[in-house]
């Protein structure tokens, strides 16, 4: 029997400037460009063996057995993998994440960068980060962002382009930020994002004007993060995600991810910027609030949102690293 093995370790990663909609369906490339925050210590690890004495590929998610769609993307990565490789054994892998599912922080984004990247490596093939990320982006959009560390931007994609890919805007270390997140809710959510996105776009009178909105908004995001400039980056963050969540909502049927709980975590923060603390919000396809502030205010960020009526709990994270393999 022969065998071959990689382990990678990434983290989840939250937009600042969002990622909604698709300008090449089969290739899942992006209408809009988007910036993020690698997150640590929020993070994925998967270890793939390819083997020659299995008859097909056995996954297992957070220990439980995965099948059906799951599993169906899982396979349609390890046999990209394949093909590029020229290998044809099936794969073991093992996948688990250090964060709960029902945390409000995506999983699938660490998820599929740390498929990518420890099955190419397993499959023998040099490492290179663009190529990781490009593959991470046709499995997950947001996956692209999740190779690298730091802050993040990937472009809009332009339709055919196989080989979009994230790239680093600047290292974690850059700058001493916080994302705190208020989590409001248990259990998954009723709609994906995939399906979020093609329902905006098919009946959403606010589609078009939320792509068109987007350069700008990213624009001023980008040089928030480079100036460190929170006021800069939050306004502009907070703009994003209520254009996002209002295309959402004006879809037909309406796509309403907002619960009580929100709209409290999001007064929250706004009467913490009252008080003076730089801190401003943002959310994903989902109900749940983060909030982005300096380091030295999480504490204090954290301990309002948790006072908050509604909210369950809250988590902090920083900056995160880069992928990381090991074989
Ligand atoms: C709201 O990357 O999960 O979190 O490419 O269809 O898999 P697919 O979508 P996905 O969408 C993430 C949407 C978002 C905003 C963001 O992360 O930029």
């Amino acid at each position: 029997m022969s065998t071959s093995e990689a382990t990678a370790i990434t983290r989840a990663n939250i937009a600042l400037a969002k990622y909604w909609g698709k300008s090449d369906v089969p290739l899942n490339l992006p209408a809009v460009p988007s910036i993020s925050l690698t997150l640590d210590p929020m993070c994925t690890q998967t270890t793939v063996s390819f083997l020659s004495d299995l008859e097909q590929d056995e996954v297992s998610l957070d220990d439980q057995p995965a099948s059906g769609r799951p599993l169906q993307r899982v396979v349609k990565v390890l046999d990209q993998v394949r093909a590029l490789a020229g290998i044809s054994r099936r794969a073991r892998v093992r996948s688990g994440n250090n964060f709960p599912t029902a945390s409000g922080l995506a999983s699938s984004a660490s998820g599929f960068a740390a498929l990518v990247a420890a099955s190419s490596a397993a499959a023998g093939l040099p490492r290179d980060d663009d190529r990781l990320s490009a593959m991470s982006r046709q499995a997950s959009a947001s996956a692209a962002r999740s190779i690298y560390g730091g802050f993040v931007e990937l472009p809009a994609g332009t339709p055919g382009d196989a080989d979009l890919c994230a790239r680093r805007l600047a290292p974690p270390e850059h700058w001493d930020v916080c994302i705190v997140v208020a989590v409001l809710a248990e259990g998954p959510k009723d709609v994906g994002s995939t399906e979020g996105m093609t329902l905006c776009e098919q009946t959403s009178p606010y589609y078009r004007p939320w792509i068109e909105a987007s350069d700008a908004l990213t624009d001023q995001v980008r040089e928030g993060v480079l100036q460190r400039d929170l006021s800069k980056l939050g306004e502009a963050m907070e703009q994003s995600t209520l254009a996002m969540h209002a295309c959402m909502m004006a879809s037909r049927p309406g796509l309403l991810y907002w619960q009580p709980a929100t709209l409290a975590a999001l007064g929250a923060v706004k009467a913490l910027r009252k008080q003076g603390i730089e801190v401003y919000s943002t959310m994903d396809a989902g109900p749940h609030v983060k909030a982005l502030c300096h380091a030295r205010d999480a504490e204090r960020v954290a301990s309002a949102l948790a006072d908050t009526p509604l909210v369950l709990r809250t988590l902090t994270a920083r900056p995160g690293p880069d992928l990381e393999l090991r074989q």
